[in-house]
């Protein structure tokens, strides 16, 4: 069995490529990234020699490389991480979200038609069903809740979800479709809330929330999300979507404290800044037909998982520290030669 993961130098790509070497070590892992700022190869360094591994560089929206990855490669799975993820970014500059997250999504989809994939399965966001108000606790998303977004992040992520479905109804395409709450864990770019509050507040520097912090996500333990994955891929009905999610709500300004709790570092240090335009208020997930039809349940509970979290950037400086200074890029370089 090949399983190609496209966006695996990435924060959920990258645990899913561990967390599948380990438990199908008898699978090929390949990997497909175009190493954006947000990939990064050094992740990955530890299985890019393993014989059942191999990272290719190159871009989903690229359809001659792509095609001839697929020709040599023949995936019978491929799962797609790929994508331009930070909902800032998508604001100042949209038009890179459309071209990866739509224009790339649909390039894999034809090679995928072209090989006779036996599953294509888009890894996707509870953001396309844009927010709940703050007022309403009784409110989750389910999989059958209208496509409502607010960014041109989750615009182009819905547009993908469009796609992938039409490709499902109009040419038999095997596929599925994943739609999870906010993740957090190991290897995930500080640019994100979880991370770059980490780092500011270890580093002394003002921990900026938007606004008053008042927003309420839904917290997920990255591993829990990737053994999900593994359960649709292997169980999940093609043609359906189904949500993940830990039933874990916080105001980002609790998380925020916890973190500065947990390194004894002082309140003084958040800084309310100007509001995220388009700002959700809240997401929530109804994850019961995981639960239901896959018997999946997260098993990492928060208090656990953040201090994990917390623990894993205290224990690898050299990874962000790498990031920050853009020194990753660099080190890059020569991690891709090996790979040829
Ligand atoms: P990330 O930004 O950390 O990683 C994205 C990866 O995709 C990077 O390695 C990058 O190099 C690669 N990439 C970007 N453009 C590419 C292209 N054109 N061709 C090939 N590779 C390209 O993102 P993440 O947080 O790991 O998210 C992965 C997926 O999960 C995304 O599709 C995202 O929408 C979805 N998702 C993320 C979260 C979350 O909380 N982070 C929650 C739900 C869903
Ligand atoms: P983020 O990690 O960007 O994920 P998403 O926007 O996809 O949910 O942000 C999580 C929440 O944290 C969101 O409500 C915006 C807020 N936030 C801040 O308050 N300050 C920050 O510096 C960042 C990056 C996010």
């Amino acid at each position: 069995m090949t399983v190609l993961v496209t966006g695996g130098a990435g924060f959920i790509g990258s645990n899913f490529v561990f967390h599948m070497m380990k438990e199908h070590p008898e699978y090929r892992i390949v990997c497909l990234d175009a190493l954006t700022y947000a990939g990064n190869l050094s992740t990955l360094e530890g299985v890019l020699d393993d014989r059942n591994f191999r990272f290719v560089k190159g871009d989903i929206a690229d359809r001659d490389l792509v095609y001839s990855l697929f020709d040599e490669d023949r995936p019978d799975v491929v799962v797609n991480f790929a994508a331009e993820s930070h909902v800032d970014r998508s604001i100042e500059d949209p038009e890179v979200f459309l071209r990866t997250n739509i224009i790339g999504t649909s390039v894999l989809m034809d090679a995928s038609r072209r090989c006779c994939v036996k599953r294509f399965h888009q890894v996707s966001t509870d953001e396309v069903y844009g927010d709940l108000p703050l007022d309403r606790p009784d409110l989750f998303f389910t999989e059958d809740t209208p496509l409502h977004t607010s960014s041109p992040y989750s615009s182009s992520k819905a547009g993908a979800d469009l796609l992938v479905l039409a490709y499902h109804r109009t040419y038999g395409l095997p596929v599925t479709i994943s739609r999870c709450s906010n993740n957090y864990g190991p290897y995930q770019f500080p640019e994100k809330l979880i991370p770059l509050m980490i780092i500011n507040a270890l580093s002394d520097r003002p921990l900026p929330v938007y606004g008053k912090g008042e927003n309420v996500r839904d917290w997920l333990y990255v591993e829990d999300h990737c053994r999900a994955i593994d359960l649709i891929i292997h169980h999940g009905r093609v043609g359906e979507v189904y949500n993940i999610g830990g039933h874990n709500e916080m105001k980002n300004i609790d998380i925020v404290r916890l973190i500065l709790r947990e390194l004894g570092k002082p309140e003084s240090l958040i800084t309310h800044v100007a509001d995220r335009k388009g700002h959700d208020l809240r997401y929530a997930i109804d994850p019961a037909k995981m639960h239901g039809e896959l018997g999946w349940l997260p098993e990492t509970r928060f208090r656990d998982g953040i201090v994990k979290t917390i623990r894993w950037y205290l224990d690898n400086e050299n990874w962000w520290k790498d990031i920050v200074s853009g020194h990753y890029k660099i080190v890059e370089q020569g991690l891709v030669e090996r790979c040829r």
